[in-house]
Formats: structure tokens, C-alpha cells, sequence
């Protein structure tokens, strides 16, 4: 099941599975907790995935895919002739996520477990997603990079997590909202301050950023263009 094994994780990396690895049999769980402070991930998510743009029969990694949440809505687009990719860094998740795609019966789902970073990318993809994950990964304009080059012309990288906010009243509550919200699955508010968009501007066209939760939280789309094409369409450059 797993492929890409990382021999050797450096501190912060271990640190997360460590965590991850004492969380992943309640993480679906746990995220409810985000409900009651009135982040709507699951209507992210949905946002998110439409965003990709996909197609019956394309090929998408989810990056940083943890439990497989958004596998369901992956598959109600690519369908049984497509192919999602999950790719995580923690065992204890993808056994989780093992789990969701044996009771789904789905035969179309690969798991590997690798690190973000060091990921090879298979090309011909047809999208790339990574939600709430990406902002854990210190090299992620590295893996932006990777990522976008292995995606033909027209397809895009979606990503979707927390951020920094940027007015005044969000701003004061931003360590309060960091350590409830994003400080449970390991996020700070040193990596709320990470600008992965920037990345995705920088390797693609940004064709869409939507701010969520008051600015806490994201959606943006890189599309791969040609030299000519210009990025747009952010309020957050
Ligand atoms: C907050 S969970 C998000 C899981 C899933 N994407 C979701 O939306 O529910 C973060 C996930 O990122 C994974 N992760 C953290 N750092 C990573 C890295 N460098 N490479 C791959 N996965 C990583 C963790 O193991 C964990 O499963």
C-alpha cells in the first residue's frame, strides 16, 4: 500500500507524526470541533474540490490527505475510471484513510506514504489538492514548484487552509484562534504566517483566491499557463 518511504524525517516532521500518530483514529472526530467555532470546513472542502476543475477519468493527488476526507468528493468527480493519489507523512493516517477506501470499496484510491517534500509526482496529472496540510510543510514552495511542473497546461493546484489574518479585530484574536483552531492538529501561528499562494503565483497563474473565515482560512487556485499568461485575481499578493 505504502510507497516513497522516508528513511530518515527531520525534527519538525517527526514532530507531526508524533502527533498525528496519537490523533489519527479520532481525527474525523476532532474536526467537529471546528464547527462549533463556526469554520465550515466540509463547505471548504466542497469549494475546494470544485475549484480543481476535474474530469471523469482524471488522475488527482491530495497532498497531505490524512484520513481521506475529501476522497468522497474527489471520486463524485473524477469517478471510477479516474485515480486519486492520497499522499501522507504519517502511517497512523494513512491506516485510516486505508480504512475509508476498504468500507467505500473503492478500487481506484493509491496511498503513499511520503513526505510532501520529497514526493515524486507522477506526471499526466490532472490536479493537485492539498487541504489543511501544505502550511504544516516548511518546503512548500518546493513542493508547489514540483507539483506545478508536472501539471499540463490548464490544470491547476488547489490548496486550502488556515492564514493569518490580516485586519485589525482578527488580528488580536489570531493567537487565540491559532491555538484553538489549528493548535490541536499541530499548526502555529508562525506557520499561519506561511504564503503558499505566493508560491502558487510565482510556479502558475493564481486564477482564484477566496478568503474564508473572516481571513483565517483560504482557498487558492493556480492554473498552469503558458510564459504569457498572467496571474491575477488575489487581494492577498
Ligand atoms: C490537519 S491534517 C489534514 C488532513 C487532510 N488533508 C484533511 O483535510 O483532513 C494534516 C496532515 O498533513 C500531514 N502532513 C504534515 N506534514 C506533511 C508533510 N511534510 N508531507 C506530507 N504530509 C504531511 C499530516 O500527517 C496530516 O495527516
Amino acid at each position: 500500500m505504502h510507497g516513497g518511504e522516508v528513511l530518515v524525517e527531520n525534527s519538525s516532521s517527526a514532530v507531526l507524526i508524533s502527533l498525528y500518530r496519537k490523533r489519527a483514529k479520532r481525527y474525523d472526530r476532532s474536526t467537529l470541533l471546528l464547527y462549533m467555532a463556526g469554520f465550515h470546513h466540509w463547505a471548504y472542502r466542497e469549494r475546494a474540490v470544485e475549484s480543481l476543475a476535474l474530469c471523469q477519468g482524471d488522475s488527482v493527488v491530495d497532498l497531505g490527505c490524512g484520513t481521506g476526507l475529501n476522497f468522497s468528493l474527489l471520486q463524485e468527480r473524477v469517478g471510477p475510471s479516474g485515480k486519486i493519489i492520497g499522499v501522507d507523512l504519517t502511517d497512523a493516517m494513512l491506516d485510516q484513510a486505508a480504512e475509508r477506501v476498504a468500507a467505500a470499496n473503492w478500487s481506484n484510491v493509491e496511498l503513499v506514504k511520503s513526505n510532501a517534500t520529497n514526493y515524486d509526482f507522477p506526471s499526466g496529472l490532472n490536479g493537485i489538492l492539498s487541504t489543511f496540510a501544505l502550511t504544516l510543510v516548511p518546503e512548500f514552495d518546493e513542493v508547489i514548484r514540483n507539483g506545478a511542473s508536472v501539471l499540463a497546461l490548464g490544470k491547476r493546484f488547489v490548496v486550502l487552509d488556515f492564514k493569518r489574518p490580516s485586519g485589525w479585530l482578527m488580528n488580536k484574536a489570531a493567537p487565540l484562534l491559532a491555538k484553538l483552531l489549528t493548535g490541536p492538529f499541530g499548526g502555529t501561528l508562525e506557520m499561519a504566517s506561511r504564503k503558499p499562494w505566493l508560491s502558487l503565483k510565482t510556479y502558475m497563474a493564481l486564477v482564484q483566491f477566496t478568503s474564508l473565515y473572516m481571513g483565517g482560512a483560504y482557498i487558492a487556485t493556480g492554473e498552469k499557463a503558458g510564459l504569457s499568461a498572467a496571474s491575477g485575481g488575489t487581494d492577498e499578493s
